[in-house]
């Protein structure tokens, strides 16, 4: 069942949003290379509650962290860690939902660290654009076929490839929603989206083949290939005055 927010609900959704559009603007600003994904983490664990709000990924699934943090070939659901030290040459994408007013917002970013590759900084710049892409044709009647088509047309034409094991979704009153919102599909197909709904646009690009793997601990994804993997994602709110991108 897809939920229709209300003008109202929509507003209330702003609060969690703002959290995390703030959150990931202060990881950007504080990232670099020697600090662990772990102390990532705890800075913006700190910095949700710092906000007011609640970081809804942790306990989720029994998931042990406040954010995923996922270092190149690792796609999404990396678990923050003492031992993962982040290094000159990586992209790092951090992922982070928060909770507050009653709904949660959801939202993911890569960052490069230091200098990276040619390949690495294209990778990131295409996976954003994607996003973007994607927004251009979003709207009430636009059927999710159309933007999983626009994503993976966007990175296939870069040379990339659209993960597909994984998708966005709906968000609202929980963090996962109906509809699913893959980054890959036929244009025209799909259910329509309407006013009041809210979903997560979150193109996740490998440099390489589009098969990823499911590590044992249960969460962590990379790619099969080892080539590595951006990940960009907003919170989307299609209003009654257009489209709104809630966590930018
Ligand atoms: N933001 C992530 C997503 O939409 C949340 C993953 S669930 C977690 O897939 F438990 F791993 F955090
Ligand atoms: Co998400």
């Amino acid at each position: 069942m897809i939920s229709i927010k209300t003008r109202e609900e929509i507003n209330a959704m702003r609060e969690s949003s703002r959290v995390v559009k703030e959150t990931l603007e202060y990881i950007g600003s504080i990232i670099r290379a020697g600090m662990s994904t772990k102390e990532v983490d705890a800075k913006a664990h700190e910095f949700i509650l710092k906000c007011g709000a609640i970081p809804s990924c942790l306990g989720y699934c029994g998931y042990p962290a406040a954010t995923c943090i996922s270092v190149d070939d690792m796609v999404v659901h990396g678990i923050p860690s003492d031992d993962i030290i982040i290094k000159e040459g990586q992209i790092v994408s951090v992922d982070l939902c928060a909770y507050a007013n009653g709904f949660h917002g959801d939202g993911a970013r890569t960052f490069a660290i230091g200098q990276v590759s040619p390949e690495k900084e294209k990778l990131v710049k295409v996976t954003k654009e994607c996003f973007f892409e994607a927004l251009k044709v979003v709207g009430d009647g636009v059927s999710l076929g159309t933007i999983g088509n626009v994503i993976q047309r966007h990175a296939e034409a870069n040379g990339f490839s659209a993960v597909r094991k994984l998708v966005g979704h709906g968000i609202g009153r929980e963090m996962h929603e109906d509809p699913n919102v893959p980054n890959f599909g036929v244009r025209g197909t799909g259910i329509r989206l309407k006013t009041g709904m809210v979903i997560c646009i979150e193109p996740m690009i490998n440099a390489g083949t589009h098969q990823v793997d499911f590590l044992s601990d249960g969460w962590s994804v990379v790619t099969r290939d080892g080539k590595p993997s951006a990940h960009y994602e907003n919170t989307v709110a299609i209003t009654e005055d257009g489209v709104e991108i809630l966590t930018l």
